[in-house]
This record gives C-alpha cells, structure tokens and sequence, in this order.
C-alpha cells in the first residue's frame, strides 16, 4: 500500500468514482464528497485544487508512467500512482518526497517530463499532452491557430482571476469597492467591462455583507462585456434565450432598469431555479424565468421574442474558452460534441433571427474560440434569413465604453468580439450582433 494523507486518499476517490460515473461533473463529484466527509473549507479548497491539478495534467501523468514506471502501474496502485505523479509534475510535492512514498518510480524522469514534452517537434501532439486534450481538437487548435496555438493553450490551463459584476439595481461601482473595501476586500476595476471589479488578492468574497446584499455577482469581463453588447435600452424588453443560472441575464436585469424586463428561457428547470434566486438576492422582480422544449417555443414566448428591443441567444457550445474554470471539461471537447452543440446553435439562432422584429438587435454569442461555433454559424444564419444584417460589434463598443480607439478584443475590422486568455487575460468568449433591416 501507498501512505496517503486523508485528503489525498478522498481525491483519489474523487478520480475513481469520475472514471465510474464519466457523464458527472468534477463539480458534482466534489459537492457530494464534501457533504459526506463534513470538510471544512481549507480541507475542500485543498481537495478541489487537488483534483483539478489532475484533471488538468491527466495526459502528462500518463505519459509520465509510460517513461517513469518499471513494467506498468497494476490495480489498487492506479490511483494514488497517478496522483502522487501529478503532484510532481504540479511542482506541489518534491522528487525526494515522492521517493518516500513510492521508492520504485523513476521520479527524476518525472520532473523532467514537462520539459521533454515541449521539445516534441509536432505541434498537435505538444498541444495533446500539455493539455489533456482530445488528438482531435490539438490538431483543430493547430490549423486554427498555427504557432500561437500553444500560448492559447497555455492561457485556457491558467489561473482566471475572480472577477465579479456589481449590481447597478444595488449601487454604482465605486460604492461596491468601499463597501467590500469595509470588509477588507480589496478590488481594482476591469480594464474594459463598466461594472467589473477584479479581486487583488483572495478572499472570502461569498461570505462578505455585499454578496448577501445582491451587490455583486461573480462574472468573468469577457461574459459581462458580451452582455454589455446586448445594451438594451432603459425599460426595455429582452429575451434572452438561454439563460442558464443567469450570469448575463442578471446583468441585461440591471441595464434595463427595474421599469424593464427580461424574459429568460432555459431547457434545465435546476438552472432556472438557480437563476429565480439569484434574481431574489439581486431585487431583480423583473427578470422572469421560464422552462422551455428543446425543439420550439410555446406561443407566448414567440409573442414576447416579437416584440422585444433584444434577443440574446447565449448558446450551448463546446465551452473551450472556459476550460481554465471547467478543467473537466477537456478531455470532452472532441468532433462529435462540437458537431452536436453546432446543431443546436443553428437551430437557436435561425429560430431567434426568423422572429426577430425589424430595427431589433439579436446578439449570438459562445464561451468557445472555434470558427465553426461562432463566425461559422453567423454566416451560415445570414444566408438563411432574408434581411438579416451583421453590426460590427466595434459600433456597439464605441457607443458604451468609454474607449476610443480600436479595441484588443474585436476581429478585423470590428465585426465580432473576440476574446482570449492568453491575449486579455479573459475567458474565450465570441459576440456577433445582428440586425434584421426594415423593409
Ligand atoms: C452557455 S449556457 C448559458 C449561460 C448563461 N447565459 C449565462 O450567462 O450564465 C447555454 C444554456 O443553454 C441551455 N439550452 C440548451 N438548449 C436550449 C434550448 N433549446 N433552449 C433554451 N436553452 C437551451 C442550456 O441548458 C444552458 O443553460
């Protein structure tokens, strides 16, 4: 038997019961683990930042076995092998300490693995190991990307910074600073994003008097700046077609003023129900939620989509430009996945942009940087729906930043908003607006 600590013991349950249960999310997995074991919330962060090390690192640790282990790592072994290694390769326990545990391991080959990796001379390869990602989208990042596929790589496997959105139904958010400031809790504003704080050092922000208050939600810049781009007007209607928890439906909840509304629609009636209380906590009365089919809209959500100044269709998508805040999700992101998200995507927009009133925005927008989720789907909906116009996001920009002068975060010539980790240090989101011309 290996000697593991208590915590380390739990994450390595953590990973066998992934492998058992592989539709459940690592998130899930935690939540359930820290009811039963009662930990406290050193020992969760702990087993959190555990686990998604290996999860985020689970290509490297096989490779390593493959170089490090004398005949191969046999049954009861696997896990706690497994893990030990990529707590080496996190630089999160010494060679000399590992040795202690497992004296048969090649430990200073696996110190040296992230080094060997990154002289592999085939790129879609490097990109595999570096970050556990599937052969099919190392290969896609390549064709994308070229050589600047690997610094993205290197921004989405990353730390994202806590990044929150105050609540202009609350205060401004300069009021938010000196209130969390009360609290010791200190922030500096988001370069771009006009309601976004980044925190400068961690802290207890769920528990702080602001949050109870529904000062503030937790958003990253890149998600609030594509709900910036939806900009309703005061009191103003918006349908905002896949809401989920909420995240930009509580932002459009603020623009729109308390005289407004936002109409929100999700398939999950968990998502809903998340986005019904935090509504609450924000006094967001006019943000209403609505569980809608899959396949059509019930007639009086088509009624309201006709009449509202705004759609935002935030669209299921592979989630790749989140991975530095979803590391489970990577291995996950392959051909058949994309080619089902795509599917629902066409079908979203084309839906929105068929109803879509004369002079009324439409927003398409994904946490994702493929082409074939974003700049794909717009062209191919602009051919489908007779009058359909692209607004380059960068008119849009202008109108509500404060910013003059070309924005890092738009495509050539202003069209879409495009947003990287490693080039703004956001999450990879993408924004197109659309316009369906008067006749
Ligand atoms: C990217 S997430 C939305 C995130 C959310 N807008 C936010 O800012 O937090 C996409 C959502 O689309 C929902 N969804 C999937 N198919 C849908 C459909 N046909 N109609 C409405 N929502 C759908 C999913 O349940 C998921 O919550």
């Amino acid at each position: 038997m290996i000697p593991l600590d208590r915590l380390d013991a739990l994450v390595v349950a953590l990973w066998e019961q992934k492998i058992k249960d592989s539709k459940a999310s690592a998130m899930q997995l935690m939540r359930k683990l820290f009811r039963e074991q009662g930990l406290r919330p050193k020992q969760q962060k702990r087993v959190k930042s555990l686990f998604h090390q290996w999860l985020s690192t689970e290509a490297l640790v096989e490779y390593a076995l493959e170089n490090s282990a004398p005949g191969g790592i046999i049954g009861v072994l696997a896990g706690p092998v497994r893990l030990l290694v990529s707590r080496v390769l996190a630089g999160d326990l010494s060679p000399k300490e590992a040795r202690k545990k497992i004296p048969w391991m090649a430990w200073d080959v696996v110190v040296g693995i992230p080094q060997e990796v990154q002289k592999i001379p085939d790129l879609p390869r490097r990109l595999e190991l570096l970050g556990s990602i599937s052969p099919w989208l190392a290969r896609r990042l390549s064709e994308v990307f070229g050589e600047e596929a690997q610094p993205c790589l290197e921004g989405l496997l990353g730390k994202a910074p806590v990044t929150i959105r105050s609540n202009p139904l609350w205060g401004t958010r300069e009021d938010l600073q000196v209130s969390l400031e009360e609290e010791d809790i200190l922030t500096r504003q988001c370069s771009y994003a006009p309601y976004g704080l980044v925190l400068e050092k961690p802290a207890q922000l769920l528990r702080s008097r602001a949050f109870r208050e529904g000062a503030f939600e937790l958003q990253d810049e890149a998600s609030q700046l594509v709900a910036s781009l939806v900009f309703p007007p005061l009191g103003g209607l918006v349908l905002d077609a896949c809401a989920g928890a909420g995240g930009k439906a509580l932002a459009l909840g603020g623009m729109v003023g308390k005289n407004g509304r936002v109409v929100a629609l999700d398939t999950s009636a968990s998502r809903l129900s998340d986005l019904r209380r935090r509504a609450r906590r924000a006094r967001a009365d006019h943000i209403e939620g609505f569980r809608v089919p899959q396949e059509r809209w019930p007639p009086r959500i088509i009624e309201i989509a006709r009449k509202a100044d705004r759609i935002l269709v935030d669209a299921p998508c592979s989630g790749l430009g989140s991975l530095r805040r979803n590391p489970d999700l990577r291995g996950r992101i392959h051909e058949n996945e994309v080619r089902r998200v795509r599917a629902i995507q066409l079908r979203l927009l084309e839906r929105a942009a068929q109803i879509l009133a004369p002079g009324a925005l439409l927003v398409y927008a994904t946490c994702t940087f493929l082409p074939e989720e974003n700049q794909e789907i717009v062209d191919e909906i602009c051919q489908r729906v007779p009058g359909l116009e692209r607004v380059p996001v960068a008119e849009i920009f202008a109108r509500i930043l404060e910013e003059s002068g070309p924005l890092p975060f738009t495509t050539e010539e202003g069209m879409f908003f495009q947003s990287f980790p490693h080039r703004h240090g956001m999450d990879g989101f993408f924004g197109a607006v659309l316009r369906k011309r008067r006749s």
